[in-house]
């Protein structure tokens, strides 16, 4: 399973490529409003640092504008993919980029049949939004697994899904068992997963009885 990072905070970009876990970034307006920069501007830095797919969100909501968009913002990096919300303008206008060879994440995903569209219209990422979903009650993780199940059944489609809206460890453990191809994690949920008491315990038992040892032979 790929790590990307859904944040658009530079700090907390850097720690994840240093412990090499950042595989790619998610954004949407909402993640850049929050470090108050203007998108081009963050994505582009964002891009430079990250070896990997950065989503940058089309603000539009007819066909003609997300297409204008889209292209705009393929033109910002290599790596840039474009996100794209999951209705019916937004088919459309991903129909007609990914035809252009430009990369779309479908993002508010939050059923199978949605799923099925954007993976019809050329979608390279699908985004199930597990936590929204849970937020109102749903399994959220079932839409992820369910497709899974759709993708390894129609091999012809070409998109990976990213688990998206994480709230949880466990969100990124059904991914697993699902074969999910990414999780998108807020860094609050990255840091969680290398947390276990019984690793601090032994660490420091190890560091503890060697340092004793030590002591002993007066050292
Ligand atoms: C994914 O691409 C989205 O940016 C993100 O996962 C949304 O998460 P939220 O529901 O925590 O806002």
């Amino acid at each position: 399973m790929k790590f990307f990072l859904d944040t658009a905070n530079i700090d907390e970009i850097k720690q994840a490529i240093d412990w090499g876990l950042c595989d790619g970034v998610t954004t949407n307006p909402t993640i850049i409003a929050r470090e108050g920069r203007e998108m081009r501007e963050a994505i582009e830095e964002i891009c430079e640092l990250v070896d990997g797919p950065v989503s940058a969100e089309v603000l539009a909501t007819d066909a003609e504008g997300m297409i204008e968009e889209a292209r705009e913002r393929a033109s910002w990096a290599d790596n840039v993919v474009v996100k794209i919300p999951t209705i019916p303008e937004g088919i459309k206008a991903m129909s007609k980029v990914t035809k252009e060879g430009i990369r779309v994440n479908a993002t508010l995903v939050f059923s199978v049949p949605q799923a099925l569209l954007v993976a019809k219209a050329g979608a390279s990422y699908i985004s199930p939004f597990v936590g929204r979903l849970d937020d109102i009650g749903h399994d959220g993780m079932l839409v992820v697994e369910q497709t899974a199940q759709m993708l390894h059944n129609y091999d012809y489609f070409n998109a990976e899904i990213i688990v998206s809206s994480v709230r949880q460890v466990a969100h990124v453990i059904r991914g697993l068992m699902c074969g999910a191809h990414i999780a998108t994690l807020p860094f609050a949920t990255l840091e969680k997963l290398f947390q276990h008491p019984l690793t601090d315990i032994g660490l420091e038992r190890f560091l503890a009885d060697y340092a004793k040892m030590q002591e002993e032979l007066g050292r």
